[in-house]
C-alpha cells in the first residue's frame, strides 16, 4: 500500500516555529527540489502565510503563490481555508468566498483543506461546491477535539456527511496535538469502514504523541499523512517526512519520496534554521516536547495564554482554579473545539468567572455572538441558563449566518477604485483591510519612485 506525504514547511511548520515570517526570497532556491521530491502535495498558502505576506514580509500573497507553482508545476498546491471565515474569524458573504476560492485556484492552489471551527458543515459548504466547481480537490476537514459529544459515531457521521457533499479526501485536523495514538486508530478505523474517500491525518508534535499517532492511522488505513522536511519538525510543528519515510518503508509501505532530493532540502532548511535560531526568530523551547496539553487537556497554546493573562493581572495564584474552570466554560458553550477563536474565548471568560468572583458576571463581546449562533451550531447543548441570560427574548440565529449577509465585492470594489489593480487586489482588501491598504501604499510609494527615476535617465 501506498502513503503520501503532505510537506508543510512552506505554511504550518514555519507558522508554528517562526511565526510565518518566511520570506519568499529564502525558501525560492529550494523549490525545485521540493517540486521533485515525490510529495502527494505541497502546504505552501492560506493560514497565516497571506497576513504575513501583507503585514511583515511587504510581499503580495498572490505574487507569492504564482512564484511557487511556476517553480512547482508537478506537484500539487496545498492551502488552508476556514471555510466562511475564510483565512480569518468572521463570516463573509457567499460572494467574497466564491470569489476567492476561484482566485486561489486560478492563481495556482490545487487542493484546498476546508474546515470550521466548529465542525458546522453549513460553514464550509459554499468553500466546497466553488473548489469543486474550480476544478480543484476539496479536501473536507475535521476538527478533532475530545468531549462527550465527540464520539466516534458524531465523527463518522461528519465523515459520512463530506463525502455527501462531494469532496474528494477526508481530513482529520488535530490542531493541538492531543491525538494519541490509541484514538488516531480508532477514528481512522471507523471513517475508512464507513467512507470510500482517501483520508489524510495532520497532527501536531507538541505533547510528542505525534509519530506514534501517524504511524498508528496509517496502521489503520490513513492515505496521506502532514510532516515536515526534519529540520523544521518536532515541537509545535509535524513530526519530520524523513522519519516516516523511513520507518513506513520498514513496515512494507510504499514511499514514493526521493530520499537524496529530501538530504538537500533538509541541508538547505538546517542552514535556514541556523539564520532563525541566531537571530532569536526561532525560540529553541517551541522545538521541544511539552505535555501539559496532555494533563489539562487544553492546547499547549491556550494554556500559555493563561499563564500571560494571569501574569499580567498579578494574578498568577488563580491558575489552578481557571484551569478548573475552562472545562466547565467549555462545557456550558456545548464543548467547542478549543481551536482559534474559541480557545481564547472560553479562556478568557473562564478568567473572569475567576476573578470577578461570579460566573458569567462578564460576558465578552464575542460568546454573546456565539451564544446568539453567530458563529455556527455548537457540537452540543448550550446551558439553557447562560443562553436566556444572553438572549433574553431575543431568538437565536438557526439559519447559516452567511445567509444573513449582503454581497461584500461591489462595495469593497467601489470603495478601493484604481489602487485595487485586479480583483486579487480586492479580495487581500477584504481580508485584511489595514494590512491590504497599507501593503497598496507602499506598492503605490515604489512605482512612483521607480517612474520618476526612469524620466530622469531619459
Ligand atoms: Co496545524
Amino acid at each position: 500500500m501506498k502513503i503520501q506525504f503532505t510537506e508543510t514547511v512552506l505554511r504550518d511548520a514555519q507558522q508554528s516555529l517562526i511565526a510565518t515570517r518566511m520570506p519568499f526570497e529564502k525558501f525560492s532556491p529550494i523549490l525545485e527540489k521540493l517540486n521533485k521530491a515525490g510529495y502527494y502535495s505541497l502546504e505552501c498558502w492560506g493560514g497565516a502565510t497571506f497576513d504575513s505576506c501583507l503585514r511583515y514580509l511587504n510581499e503580495d500573497p498572490w505574487e507569492r503563490l504564482r512564484k511557487i507553482k511556476k517553480a512547482c508545476p508537478d506537484t500539487k498546491l496545498q492551502m488552508l481555508l476556514r471555510g466562511q471565515n475564510l483565512l480569518g474569524y468572521k463570516h463573509y458573504p457567499d460572494d467574497v468566498v466564491r470569489l476567492f476560492v476561484r482566485k486561489s485556484v486560478e492563481n495556482g492552489i490545487d487542493v484546498i483543506r476546508i474546515f470550521d471551527a466548529l465542525n458546522d458543515l453549513r460553514n464550509i459548504k459554499v468553500a466546497v461546491d466553488e473548489t469543486l466547481k474550480a476544478g480543484a480537490i476539496a479536501s473536507g476537514t475535521i476538527c478533532y477535539t475530545t468531549s462527550p459529544v465527540h464520539t466516534l459515531e458524531m465523527f463518522v457521521k461528519l465523515a459520512k456527511e463530506l463525502e455527501a457533499m462531494g469532496v474528494q479526501t477526508i481530513c482529520i485536523k488535530d490542531m493541538a496535538g492531543i491525538m494519541s495514538p490509541k484514538e488516531a486508530y480508532d477514528l481512522v478505523k471507523a471513517i475508512k469502514e464507513s467512507v470510500k474517500l482517501p483520508l489524510v491525518l495532520h497532527t501536531h508534535s507538541t505533547t510528542g504523541l505525534g509519530f506514534m499517532t501517524l504511524l498508528k492511522a496509517v496502521e489503520a488505513g490513513a492515505d496521506i499523512i502532514d510532516t515536515a522536511i526534519s529540520s523544521f519538525s518536532g515541537g509545535t510543528s509535524q513530526p519530520a517526512t524523513e522519519t516516516m519515510a523511513y520507518t513506513l518503508r520498514q513496515y512494507g509501505y510504499d514511499v514514493d519520496l526521493d530520499d537524496r532530493l529530501l538530504m538537500e532540502i533538509n541541508k538547505f532548511f538546517k542552514d535556514y534554521r541556523g539564520e532563525c535560531l541566531d537571530s532569536k526568530l526561532l525560540n529553541p523551547v517551541v522545538m521541544g516536547t511539552a505535555t501539559d496539553a496532555l494533563n489539562y487537556q487544553i492546547p499547549g497554546g491556550m494554556l500559555s495564554n493563561l499563564v500571560a493573562q494571569l501574569t499580567a493581572q498579578k494574578k498568577l495564584d488563580k491558575l489552578d482554579e481557571v484551569l478548573a474552570e475552562t472545562p466547565r466554560v467549555r462545557k456550558d458553550l456545548g464543548y467547542p473545539p478549543l481551536v482559534t477563536p474559541m480557545s481564547q474565548m472560553v479562556g478568557v471568560q473562564a478568567t473572569q468567572n475567576v476573578l470577578l468572583g461570579e460566573r458569567y458576571k462578564n460576558i465578552s463581546k464575542e460568546v454573546r455572538s456565539y451564544i446568539k449562533g453567530e458563529y455556527g451550531k455548537a457540537p452540543g447543548e448550550i446551558d439553557k441558563d447562560l443562553m436566556k441570560k444572553v438572549l433574553g427574548d431575543e431568538q437565536p440565529v438557526t439559519c447559516r449566518f452567511a445567509d444573513t449577509l449582503s454581497d461584500g465585492i461591489p462595495a469593497a470594489r467601489e470603495y478601493l477604485g484604481d489602487r485595487a489593480t485586479c480583483d486579487e487586489d480586492v479580495l487581500s482588501y477584504i481580508a485584511f483591510p489595514q494590512q491590504a491598504e497599507a501593503f497598496f501604499d507602499r506598492r503605490d510609494e515604489l512605482k512612483k519612485r521607480t517612474f520618476t527615476y526612469s524620466i530622469k535617465k531619459i
